[in-house]
């Protein structure tokens, strides 16, 4: 059976981990293939919320394996917190995760380069969240990176990490002023972690073919968003890797011919956490309004998340840049809020009105957002249960969403429960059998 990929359509946040989990329940394996500890999914099922950080939001169903493949970097600190945790709200998480050997480590010396990378940018800063993600990726790509499969053999792991800290160092010293780290301790550290990582190490890639050749079904679930990519994104106010469909493929080590669906999820308006241009941006009450009412803070670092309208220029690149066959609405509820709704449909530069994502970031940095502006329907809609059911004004917005991105609107998310989705289109990922 083909497999589905779940990306972020924004600058993440997206709600990513709720759809994840929804769709999860006739899936047979969900596979993060990017990205690290930087990505913070809420799941919430009944009164308990589950904030994942590097675990697949598949966990939470005994019947779906949880895998991290190729393309994802691992603190393997944070991710032994993260299985202990939910181990002790009765999860079982170390009999059923996967890693691949390939997945490259974050090491103690990467978060310490965030950290002063990011100090000495100054007020230019990326507003990373100094989880040593970029570092760690920008080691992958020179080729002096330590891969979860070091993990397992003490002899190659101090090897590359003495060969890795002999750099390390210099630039700790010489550029930052800083003390050198040493390889013996980060050794025990790391090799310390060996014994209880083990039983999670697989081949992963023979695994998901394997899964794939089955009949299984598998979802590709993306961590940050399309405006975060490395290649596609706002560069250089994006993540290290890339969270596009097209990562997706790479990062788990599949073709393009075994997936037939490839979902964007996106919030009914638009919000960013760290630096960067964002042309529908509010700064007045409306947004103030948006944050609280949305809880528009991060789930990983706990920042307030910059909110603004919904940017239809945004989403049809969105579309293009990763072929969606569905769209996936989240937090429609957070605008019954609002008298009137806007949506960008485009841009004002220089005397010209951009329809898509311009091609050079100046333009895009001073973009004008062209509104059309469009009736709310002023109540609370997160007790709906049928798409029918929606006010007229929300079923309007809805189709006009759907407009700009070019995409069809599947699923419309009302609440952060698995019950508060709405199917506004009847194609389930996978058919139902007999
Ligand atoms: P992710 O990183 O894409 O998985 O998204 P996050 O979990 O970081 O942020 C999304 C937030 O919105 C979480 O707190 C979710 O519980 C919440 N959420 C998801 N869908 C909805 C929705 O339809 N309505 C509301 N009000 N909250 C939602
Ligand atoms: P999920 O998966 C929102 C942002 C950071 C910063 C930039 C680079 O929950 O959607 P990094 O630490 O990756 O080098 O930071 O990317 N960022 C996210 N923003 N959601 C995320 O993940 C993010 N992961 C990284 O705020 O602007
Ligand atoms: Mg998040």
């Amino acid at each position: 059976m083909p497999a589905t990929i779940i990306v972020g359509a924004q600058w993440g946040d997206e709600g990513k981990g709720k759809a994840t989990d929804l769709l999860a329940d006739t899936t047979d394996l969900v596979v993060r293939y990017q990205g690290g500890n930087n990505a913070g999914h809420t799941v919430i099922v009944g009164d308990q919320v589950f904030k994942l950080h590097l675990i697949p939001s598949g966990i939470l169903y005994p019947n779906v394996l949880p895998v991290i493949a190729d393309g994802v970097v691992i603190d393997p600190k944070v991710m032994l917190e993260e299985l202990d945790g939910l181990q002790a709200r009765g999860l079982d998480p170390f009999a059923r995760v996967r890693v691949s050997g390939n997945a490259h480590l974050i090491m103690p010396y990467h978060r310490e380069l965030d950290l002063l990378i990011e100090r000495r940018l100054g007020k230019n800063n990326l507003g990373t969240t100094k989880r040593g993600i970029g570092p760690a990726y920008a080691d992958k790509a020179s080729r002096v990176g330590l891969r979860f499969q070091d993990l397992f053999d003490e002899k190659i792991f101090r090897q590359k990490l003495e060969a890795a800290l002999e750099h390390k160092n210099e630039q700790l010293a010489r550029i930052y002023n800083r003390l050198p780290m040493d390889v013996e301790e980060i050794a025990r550290e790391y090799l310390g972690y060996a014994e209880r990582l083990r039983p999670l190490l697989t081949d992963t890639t023979d695994l998901i073919h394997t899964s794939l050749e089955a009949g299984k079904h598998i979802i590709l679930e993306g961590a940050q968003g399309t405006l975060l990519d490395l290649d596609h994104g706002t560069y250089p106010f994006v993540t290290s890797s890339n969270p596009v469909a097209g990562g997706a493929l790479t990062g788990a080590g599949i073709g393009p011919r075994h997936v037939d669906r490839v979902i964007g999820i996106t919030k009914a308006y638009v919000t960013r956490v760290g630096a960067g241009p964002f042309p529908t941006e509010l700064f007045d009450e409306v947004g103030e309004r948006m944050t609280d009412v949305g809880g528009e803070y991060g789930t990983t670092t706990g920042r307030r998340r910059r909110v603004g309208w919904f940017d239809g220029v945004l989403a049809r690149y969105a579309n293009r840049v990763n072929g969606f066959t569905d769209l996936f609405l989240t937090k429609l509820d957070v605008l019954g809020e609002f008298e009137t709704l806007k949506v960008a449909t485009g841009y004002r530069y220089d005397g010209q009105v951009y329809e898509h994502f311009p091609p050079h970031q100046s333009i895009f940095h001073h973009a004008e957002p062209v509104f059309e502006e469009l009736p709310g329907w002023g109540s609370d809609i997160s007790a709906v249960t049928e798409y029918d059911d929606l006010p007229r004004a929300a079923r309007d917005y809805i189709d006009v969403l759907e407009e700009q991105a070019g995409a069809p609107i599947t699923w419309v998310s009302v609440g952060p429960q698995r019950s508060q989705t709405l199917v506004r289109r009847d194609v389930p990922l996978v058919p139902a059998s007999g």
